[in-house]
């Protein structure tokens, strides 16, 4: 780190990103904590950093990590090659994925006002993604969210007692209007630590805590790459994007 220790003028915001990476992978199967396990040879969690890390303008990461595996986490960053620009902090995560994001946050040095929220299981964002989040961020937007339009149509239901069982359709929404939302989320620092200061309901994403403030939160557009690692098909396709690139880098 070079000259961090200095507050910066709001034209110049600092930014870091939180990557939470404490949860066990459940969906994928038994195994090492998800975040952990590797693509490509190299662990999910590597890439994940280096895809916020290959943004010019994230100078800080924190990982959030699986409260038994720290240690693992520290060497495994020192061991993994970064941009000198990058500075990284390892914390101890929490029983939710919310609760890991706020335990993140609370480590962030008070010089970053601007904070990127990456799932470590989504190991192959682009970069263009990144730094289209944060220009909108810089932009004033307070939150801000990567995301696709759906490609499947989405029925709602009333949920079965018993898994299996048919599911009577209440309402189909119209796709058009829909969007499914990937990470990493930017933003206004200040904005998100109210967020997480005040909602207590539980979510699945951080900006669904700005919208319950009444914030505004706008979409840029997501990328395919971005797709979240959840079930062992996914690790299919993660290895088939990481050969796809292999094959481009060498021609
Ligand atoms: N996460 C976290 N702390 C938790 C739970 C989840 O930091 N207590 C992180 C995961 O490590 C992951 C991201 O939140 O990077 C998105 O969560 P998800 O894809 O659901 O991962 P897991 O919770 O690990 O998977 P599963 O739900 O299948 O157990
Ligand atoms: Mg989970």
């Amino acid at each position: 780190m070079s000259d961090d220790s200095r507050p910066s003028p709001a034209s110049a915001a600092r930014t870091a990103a939180v990557i939470p990476a404490a949860g066990r992978g459940v969906r994928l199967g038994p195994g090492a904590p998800k975040a952990l396990r590797a693509l490509g040879g190299t662990p999910m969690l590597i890439h994940a950093v280096r895809a916020m890390a290959a943004s010019r303008a994230v100078s800080l990461v924190v990982v959030v990590a699986p409260p038994d595996g720290t240690a693992e986490v520290k060497s495994m960053l020192d061991a993994h090659a970064l941009p000198e620009r990058t500075d990284f902090l390892v914390v101890s995560g929490g029983d939710s994925r919310q609760d890991s994001v706020k335990l993140g946050l609370d480590a962030l040095p008070a010089e970053y006002a601007i904070v990127l929220v990456h799932d470590a299981a989504r190991p192959l964002v682009p970069v263009d993604t990144v730094d289209a989040v944060i220009e909108a961020v810089r932009d004033g937007a307070p939150a801000v969210v990567p995301a696709l339009p759906l490609a499947d149509t989405v029925k709602q239901v009333e949920p079965a007692r018993t898994p299996g069982d048919p599911e009577p359709v209440v309402a189909t929404p119209d796709r058009s209007l829909l969007r499914a939302v990937q990470t990493p989320q930017g933003f206004d620092r200040a904005t998100l630590v109210q967020a997480h200061e005040t909602v207590t309901s539980d979510v699945t994403d951080d900006a669904g805590m700005v919208e319950q403030l009444g914030l505004r939160v706008v979409v840029v557009p997501g990328h395919e790459e971005a797709f979240k690692v959840t079930r062992p098909l996914d690790l299919v396709l993660a290895e088939a994007v990481l050969a796809r690139r292999r094959l481009n880098d060498g021609f």
